[in-house]
């Protein structure tokens, strides 16, 4: 028998190495370095020997290559439409990531039962029974989707090759396992071969297929770096799991743009789609509570109207705490910073919290403007007028900084409704016929003017 072919695979970052040592020189991490088997002397194939006839492939003009047939499938889901880019091309390998119990089985499987195509759910890690039991809650009355619990790649393609789908999932990639590799499952040279086989199966039978990956404590997805390399769409599920709100975003697009996003509502019955999220996250109170204030963001490529709730009261302890959800404390206390050295504030002594509704997290800078508005009113006592909003970037010298895309923002923003929108002087706006006030204001004393 030949000899066994190993190496040595950082577990964590998924550099490799001829022979064993302590720390991985690429992440740091210690104790990651482990042997593995890569290859057996067979040839890794997704078919079965007997039915590989191999054609090489010809180069051709690029002129001369058809692209006309480049038609998506329609995944009948609004947001996943969107963040793909119009729907899932064949042949084309997506692979979605996210924190465990965020929703990537439920939103798989409620596409799944959606699909008019024969569809092929290929689960490692729940039962027919448990998957069924979902599918119930979900969607009950469905008929293209066949459910297959299995794990080794060369009886999933067996399979396959009988049932002949439209689209295949896999749910997940860390708990596929192939017979040409040695090593366990979940380990890195198993997720390569395993991915391998999967774009070699995608490519030459045009069937697109989308698998599940789940992602390490520091947010990116379990594997080696390249996995991300090898598929042609990285999608990520986000949201803060004790809310109801999900984010679905592109990182990598060979077919799209990667600045759609797609909002979700997780419900008892699986999760909806929300195709209009300010209106949800804006909360309607009758009365103007003091501390709100709103501000129009961009997520991706799309307009959302945000409402930021900050607490300002005296300090109970010594240290003044600061704290911010989702918004970056760093931030807050640059803000605090300013509005402390520019517009005279004594808030050094103060305690001052700081929260996005529906736990969302934002890091577009135009929020800076409804972050300090919200503190003042706070700080104040003073309620702002509940059909105010404010979109611009606070600098370090107090000066109100302008920001992308205004007009769409002020557009989202006349569309529900608010009478009145803070931007920056400095923006350019061609804007005419809008029945929007729009006040441009150039440093941060130009609002403690109008608020306070
Ligand atoms: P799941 O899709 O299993 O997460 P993942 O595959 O990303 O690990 O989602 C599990 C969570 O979703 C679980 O906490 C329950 C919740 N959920 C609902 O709220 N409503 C539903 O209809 C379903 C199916 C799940
Ligand atoms: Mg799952």
């Amino acid at each position: 028998m030949a000899k066994l072919k190993t190496t040595f695979f950082c577990q964590s970052c998924g550099n490799q190495y001829a022979k064993w040592q302590g720390q991985c020189t690429a992440c740091k991490e210690w104790n990651t370095i482990v042997e593995e088997v890569i290859q057996t002397p067979e040839k890794s194939d997704w078919k079965s020997p007997t039915s590989a006839v191999k054609k090489a492939a010809v180069p051709l003009k690029i002129k001369d290559i058809d692209a006309s047939n480049e038609i998506r499938l329609n995944t009948f889901d609004g947001e996943f439409n969107r963040v793909l880019g119009g729907g899932i091309v064949p042949g084309s390998l997506t692979l979605l990531g996210g924190e465990p119990g965020i929703g990537k089985s439920t939103l798989l499987l409620q596409i799944s039962l959606k699909l008019p195509y024969k569809t092929l759910y290929v689960s490692g890690e729940e039962s027919q029974k448990q998957i069924k039991m979902r599918a119930e809650r979900i969607n009950p009355s469905t008929n293209n989707c066949y459910i297959l619990t299995e794990t080794k790649t060369q009886n999933i393609f067996k399979q396959i090759e009988a049932l002949e789908p439209d689209i295949v999932i896999i749910d997940s990639i860390q708990t596929l396992h192939s017979d040409y590799i040695e090593s366990s499952s979940g380990s890195i040279s198993q997720i390569k071969e395993c991915t391998a086989e999967l774009i070699k199966f995608a490519k030459e039978t045009a069937t697109p297929v989308v698998l599940i990956g789940h992602i390490t404590k520091d947010g990116n997805i379990a594997g080696p770096k390249i996995l991300e390399h090898m598929v042609d769409t990285v999608l990520q599920f986000e949201g803060d799991r004790n809310h109801v709100f999900r984010i679905l975003r592109a990182h990598k697009n060979r077919f799209g743009s990667t600045n759609e996003l797609g909002i979700y509502e997780m419900q008892g019955s699986g999760l909806r789609e929300v195709s209009n999220p300010s209106e949800i996250l804006i909360s309607k109170k009758d009365e103007e509570l003091s501390g709100n204030a709103i501000a129009a963001t961009l997520e991706g490529m799309r307009p959302l109207m945000i409402e930021v709730q900050a607490l300002v009261s005296t300090a109970v302890y010594g240290t003044p705490q600061r704290s911010a959800t989702g918004f970056n404390a760093k931030r807050l206390n640059m803000l605090l910073a300013v509005l402390e050295k520019r517009a005279g504030f004594r808030l050094g002594a103060k305690d001052v919290f700081l929260n996005i509704t529906g736990g969302i997290n934002v890091d577009d800078p135009a929020i800076d403007l409804a972050v300090v508005a919200s503190i003042l009113s706070s700080n104040e006592d003073v309620a702002l007028q509940k059909d105010v909003c404010f979109a611009a970037e606070v600098g370090l010298s107090g000066e109100i900084r302008p920001v992308q895309r205004v007009e769409q923002r002020i557009l989202e923003a006349e569309k529900l409704g608010f009478s009145t929108i803070y931007v920056s002087k400095y923006n350019k706006i061609a804007l005419k016929t809008t029945s929007i006030n729009i006040q441009l204001i150039s440093k941060i004393e130009d609002l403690v003017g109008v608020l306070v």
